[in-house]
């Protein structure tokens, strides 16, 4: 793998761009954090809003993302450099590469709480608690100031391992293995749920809307986790984009990726809420959702000492695959822009982001005394990102290729010979010169009491 600027890595087939661009998409988020925001928000209702921002923002700010990044073949921050030089557009790109340390920070927190789930499972540690004592497991394990933080630290190591050895070699090699695996544990465990007693009413929560539970937060929460669920607003999908072929099809690749993160989230949705219910757990859990509830679900269940194998694995692999790419973005800034080597460029992202957090898990426990604006720090590092750093990046994204990088530049790197044209090309400029960023800017506005709806 090269070193310094010279030659750039790139994927080396179609399958592996689509595998790692999903593997990016597909992780916590999909499986953790929208059964559990979903439940918060009313079900159904957030569902809908959210297919809505996916497909009306999603879609449009993930091509420009990939336009970008393979137009430009550099970093999210020297995209922009290169794109319109001495112009302040490149600061999106440092507002994305913060970004990525926030959301890494906390997303390794999860992840460690994951791996120790693993082993509880394996050491069959649910099976003879009652629900109040696997409560507790949860608590006690966050709030815990030495076991969460080793985990943390684990899975960075881990993630700093892969992006070490390089996209192709890294990124690319473990993403196509592990991905197709994710998806058909996550199909066995939806059988499973569906077919249990009581399974309806989770069916009727996820899938019958009731719009009258939605509130302005929980509007802004579905364009933020749309955001973060297709790991769009920070520039992945640039760092990403600039090691795709000339040759690949963009906006297929698009699609593919929207299509198989969406009906992966939906899978867990249904793997997730008519158990919930079956079992009479509530669905607005929050962040405990998945590790309170599912290990009650899974020692009730006939086959549960695997399936809670199978599933914390699933969410461990899934959340490895998407944290390469958060800190893909920070170590191909430093690399490119300071001109370090992947290694070194590697080692300090993964540093520094690892002290974050470890304050994101200390703030479960001992430092959970110091809030703002009510928040700990770990929600703090997640409502900034998801809520705001990800939504004005992907606003400045999609003005940026709607409004300045033109129509014939966009044909050119989207076409690949005539591919993209006519109708698809003028409704996706619609949506990224207007829809996008007037939508985004009315979610943001209403929240911050500009708008008033
Ligand atoms: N999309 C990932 C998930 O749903 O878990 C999280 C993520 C990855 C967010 C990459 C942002 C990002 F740039």
């Amino acid at each position: 793998m090269s070193d310094k600027n010279q030659s750039r890595d790139t994927f080396g087939s179609k399958f592996g761009v689509i595998a790692a661009a999903a593997g990016s998409a597909v992780g916590l988020g999909n499986i953790w954090k929208f059964p559990y925001i979903a439940g918060i928000y009313g079900g159904a209702a957030f569902l809908f809003v959210y297919l809505a921002f996916i497909v009306a923002i999603g879609l449009p700010v993930m091509l420009s993302e990939l336009i970008i990044g393979r137009k430009s073949q550099r970093n999210a921050f020297g995209a922009f450099k290169v794109l319109a030089p001495g112009t302040p557009w490149k600061y999106i790109g440092i507002l994305g590469v913060s970004a990525a340390f926030l959301i890494l920070s906390f997303y390794g927190v999860v992840a460690g709480w994951s791996i120790q789930y693993i082993i509880l499972s394996v050491k069959d540690g649910f099976s003879s608690k009652s629900p109040e004592e696997i409560t507790s497991l949860f608590t006690a394990l966050t709030e815990s100031p030495v076991k969460p933080v080793i985990l943390q630290l684990t899975f960075m190591l881990i993630t700093g391992a892969i992006v070490i050895i390089g996209v192709k070699k890294g990124i690319e090699k473990y993403t196509k293995i592990l991905m197709p695996v994710l998806v058909v544990i996550l199909i066995g465990l939806s059988i499973k749920s569906v077919s249990l007693e009581g399974a309806k009413a989770g069916l009727d929560f996820l899938f019958k809307p009731d719009f009258s539970k939605l509130t302005g937060d929980g509007v802004l929460s579905a364009l933020g986790h749309a955001f973060f669920t297709l790991s769009l607003g920070m520039g992945t999908l640039i760092t990403y984009g600039s090691y795709i072929s000339k040759n690949n099809n963009l906006v297929s690749t698009v699609i593919q990726v929207t299509i198989a993160d969406t009906v992966i989230a939906i899978l867990a949705g249904i793997a997730i809420f008519p158990a919930v219910f079956a079992f009479g757990i509530a669905p607005t859990e929050g962040p405990g959702l998945i590790f309170i509830t599912l290990p009650n679900v899974f020692h009730q269940m006939p086959g549960g000492f695997v399936f809670s194998i199978l599933f914390f694995v699933l969410l461990t692999v899934a959340a490895l695959t998407s944290s390469i790419s958060i800190l893909e973005v920070v170590v191909a800034y430093f690399k490119e822009e300071f001109n370090m080597g992947r290694k070194g460029a590697t080692y300090l992202a993964t540093i520094l982001i690892s002290i974050l957090g470890v304050l994101c898990s200390l703030s479960m426990g001992v430092l959970s005394p110091y809030t703002f604006f009510g928040l700990n720090f770990f929600d703090l590092m997640d409502w900034i990102s998801a809520n705001l750093l990800l939504p004005i990046g992907g606003l400045f994204i999609a003005v940026f290729v709607g409004w300045f990088f033109g129509r014939k530049k966009v044909r050119e790197e989207s076409a690949n010979g005539g591919k993209l044209s006519g109708v698809a090309l003028s409704a996706f400029i619609f949506l990224v010169k207007f829809i996008a960023p007037i939508a985004i800017a009315i979610v943001l506005m209403n929240k911050v009491g500009l708008l008033n709806f």
